[in-house]
């Protein structure tokens, strides 16, 4: 979970479109060792379809998981939806999203430099990529997405290194760093505003875990991650949670 602390010029020096390309065939065993890792895939998968069928009662007609990777969220929205497309640069990890969902139509490309004929979207999800990409990154996505947002559409994305976690702090307090996370709520609200989107909901994951041996010791189906979902879920914690989802929608 805690990776080597990194500086911004360094962060944004590196282009986070190359990290993936080779990794495919590892990505979901690596996921499902680290335990933080796997804590957060669990609660994702378990509240992403209540938050879809909130915003779409009937199902969103076309939905887009940019950044697909190996199509762990496609694998949980495309059956909610009409039609699913899935892109990511990576064709390693496009190679497994292809074997799990058969019905999704899968694109190799890069949606910041280039306009592949694919319409525009009810439901835009993106998750695990925010939090990471560098800073320019993250503004040519968002300017690509919005564009391909269908009128009265919804983007659903995730940000899992919040500087501002719980635990982050109890870090700092002993003399830890941030590792390199830069992404926290008031930050992801100024870079949505700057593309004409507003956080309409908020679903924290986490925000209890006060210190990393709660996040690496917690079992996601166990009872105390269960009880303590429910009382700490509530939006206003997302600005202290490791892990949240975020709904945004036009301004
Ligand atoms: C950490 S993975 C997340 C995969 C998946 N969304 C998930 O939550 O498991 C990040 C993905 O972003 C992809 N990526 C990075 N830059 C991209 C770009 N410009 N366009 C499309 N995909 C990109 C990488 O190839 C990688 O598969």
């Amino acid at each position: 979970m805690t990776a080597p602390p990194r500086s911004e010029a360094e962060a944004e020096a590196e282009d986070y479109r190359a990290v993936h390309l080779a990794k495919g065939a590892h990505y979901d065993s690596h996921l499902a060792e680290a335990p933080f890792d796997r804590y957060m895939a669990t609660w994702e998968r378990r509240h992403l379809p209540s938050i879809v069928r909130r915003l779409f009662p009937h199902g969103p007609k076309r939905h887009l998981d940019f950044a697909c990777g190996t199509g762990r969220i496609t694998e949980t929205v495309a059956p909610l939806a009409e039609q699913s497309v899935g892109v990511d640069i990576s064709p390693t990890m496009l190679q497994e999203a292809r074997r799990k969902c058969p019905r999704t139509r899968f694109e190799r490309v890069d949606l910041t430099s280039e306009d592949p004929d694919l319409g525009t979207f009810d439901l835009i999800t993106s998750f695990r990529f925010f939090g990471n990409a560098q800073e320019s990154l993250r503004d040519a996505v968002l300017r690509a997405l919005v564009r391909r947002l269908a009128p009265g559409g919804h983007l659903v994305i995730n940000s899992h290194r919040n500087p501002h976690a719980l635990f982050v702090w109890t870090q700092r307090l002993t003399g830890g760093g941030t590792g390199g996370m830069d992404l926290h709520l008031p930050k992801l609200r100024r870079l949505l505003r700057r593309h004409g989107l507003r956080i309409s909901a908020l679903q924290p994951i986490g925000a209890w875990m006060y210190r990393d041996r709660l996040m690496t010791g917690t079992e996601p189906d166990g009872e105390l991650a269960r009880r303590n979902e429910a009382r700490f879920g509530a939006p206003w914690l997302a600005a202290i949670a490791p892990d949240v989802i975020v709904v945004a929608s036009r301004q």
